[in-house]
């Protein structure tokens, strides 16, 4: 693969920067404390980091409620501490990808202060409606938002009875895409950080954007559940004009600087439609991530995912977990549904079944290497290399994820997957935060998890840890080529097939498979691999 061609291919770490690592010990994480990091990253062997929001945030929704898309958040450092990682990165040949927020603003930023104080012409800026019902008592429509309640806030005291669109929290209100002047700030806010070296954007709701005119009922408004993705503010078609004059602003820079949507939509088709030649480069398919361990259904997603892709020439993008959902072991260490499962992956039975999370981390350690063996980029969230499983266990007043105040504590958010990083094999904060830190991290931490960190992981050759590092170093040996999946007849439950030199063999089945006679195993995700390949376990060899 050409230098300019990374994109393509990339395995991307993305870093929610709150939770990496604590420079200067107040609990959060910080620019500081990823830089110092950078050598853990390089060793690695990713290609490219993703940050998470670093904007100035009075952090409704951990910072995806931004006051000031050119700044950044003062807990975790400053514009000169942004440019210098910028530069460390690239000098280790990482990229750096950030993460735009085009949907919304904070209640906090400039605009919707000014729109508040009715300056002439602000509230245009976003999507301000007169209530229905006597008085203008009831929201304009019934769309309820992402995080749970109505999505619309009555203006206090409005003499005009105005309400505020947010498809998510209240302190995130909905901009308005008609309005030219969002259009051509955001193309600013992008230019600001190509400027500066940036790489790239993921992009916040790319789906969410444009809304059908005149706002119709459409009900509640799902975030992760494709099946149920049809609503009058997702995946108009209005959105597309805007993606391609952000390509145009992209395709002003060499190296191009390249994009990654973030848009929920019911198909592979309606993805596609994002990543035409002239519009975004990849776009998160999250069919895979929401797949049960099944091989039939995880080769179901595959296919659709990589024909959905080809049809536009743009790469798959395999991404397990992310700081939205529970994390994979978690996710895998019960029974696994029938087909993709459904409303928050069946958390709803967590209840009744205990999790088995060595059970969890063997799938997890399996799928890696199936991840990282299919053609495109992939996705890595960090903790995930580490094998960390979701904490189910926060006690209810450490929660911040503003899901469970929102949908009436029913819903437990987020926050489970988003817990510190555990860095020293010793006692809580496991090395987050230096020694003589002045406050605990900002989720707490489980007890177990020293043996888990990286100093634990690093000293043994068996770990998640050194898997990983194994199957990035492998992979671009084995596996960084043009050759399409081919897939080899096997019996029901195991997934293989043939790129290039090597063959990829995973096992879901319930019992142990041979593998084809000759091969020579170059990474197994178990040990004592040599010619069968046990249940819940992965394989690449050479023929
Ligand atoms: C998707 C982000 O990944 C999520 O964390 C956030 O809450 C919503 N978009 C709203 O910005
Ligand atoms: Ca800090």
């Amino acid at each position: 693969m050409s230098d300019a061609a990374w994109w393509k291919t990339a395995v991307v770490y993305q870093v929610y920067i709150r939770s990496f690592a604590d420079g200067n010990g107040d609990g959060i994480g910080d620019i500081t404390g990823l830089t110092a990091r950078l050598p853990y990253l390089a060793e690695l062997g990713i290609d490219a980091v993703w940050i998470n929001p670093w904007y100035p945030s009075p952090m409704a929704d951990a910072g995806y409620d931004v006051a000031d898309f050119r700044n950044i958040e003062p807990s975790y450092g400053t514009l000169e501490q942004a440019d210098a990682f910028i530069a460390a990165a690239h000098e280790r040949n990482i990229r750096v990808i950030l993460d735009i927020v085009p949907n919304h603003t904070s209640d906090r930023h400039r605009w919707f202060q000014a729109a508040l104080r009715d300056e002439p012409g602000a509230r245009e800026r976003y999507l301000f409606r007169p209530g229905r019902g006597p008085g203008g008592q009831l929201p304009p429509n019934d769309w309820q938002s992402v995080f749970g309640g109505p999505a619309w806030s009555r203006v206090e005291g409005d003499p005009d009875n105005l309400w505020y669109l947010h498809l998510f929290a209240p302190a995130q209100p909905d901009l308005n895409w008609e309005h030219p002047e969002v259009r051509s700030e955001f193309e600013g806010v992008l230019a600001f950080w190509f400027d500066k070296g940036v790489d790239g954007f993921r992009i916040d709701v790319a789906h969410g954007l444009v809304k059908e005119a005149g706002l119709p009922d459409g009900g509640v408004l799902t975030a992760g559940a494709q099946h149920n993705a049809t609503h009058p503010a997702w995946d108009q078609d209005g959105v597309h004009e805007i993606y391609r004059g952000w390509r145009s602003v992209a395709n002003r820079y060499a190296p191009e600087r390249v994009f990654i949507a973030e848009a929920w939509v019911p198909s592979n088709e309606r993805l596609a439609r994002y990543l035409r030649p002239d519009e975004l480069h990849t776009a998160f398919q999250f069919d895979f991530l929401r797949a049960p361990w099944r091989a039939s259904t995880l080769r179901t997603v595959i296919d659709d995912a990589m024909a959905g892709a080809a049809s536009v020439g743009a790469p798959p993008t395999w991404v397990l977990s992310n700081h939205d959902v529970p994390r994979t072991v978690t996710r895998y260490s019960r029974s696994q549904p029938a087909g993709l499962s459904e409303s928050e992956w069946e958390r709803s039975r967590w209840d009744e079944e205990v999790a088995d999370h060595d059970l969890g981390r063997r799938r997890a350690r399996a799928c890696a290497l199936l991840q990282f063996a299919l053609p495109g980029t992939a996705y890595v969230y960090q903790g995930e290399e580490l094998g960390l499983e979701e904490v189910e266990d926060l006690p209810a007043e450490a929660r911040q994820d503003p899901t469970w105040v929102q949908s009436g504590f029913t819903d437990v958010g987020r926050d489970g997957c988003r817990v510190p990083l555990p860095w020293i094999n010793g006692p809580v904060p496991y090395g987050f935060s230096p020694a003589g830190a002045t406050a605990d991290p900002w989720l707490p931490q489980p007890p177990h998890w020293g043996e888990h960190s990286v100093q634990a992981q690093d000293g043994d050759a068996a770990s998640f840890l050194h898997l990983y590092r194994d199957a990035l170093t492998l992979r671009r040996e084995l596996w960084e080529t043009d050759a399409e999946v081919s897939w080899l007849d096997t019996d029901a439950g195991v997934l293989a097939f043939t790129r290039g030199d090597a063959q990829c063999w995973v096992n879901t089945g319930d019992a142990a498979v041979p593998l084809p006679p000759g091969v020579s195993v170059v990474l197994a995700s178990v040990p004592g691999v040599t010619d069968t390949l046990p249940t819940d376990a992965a394989v690449w060899v050479r023929g």
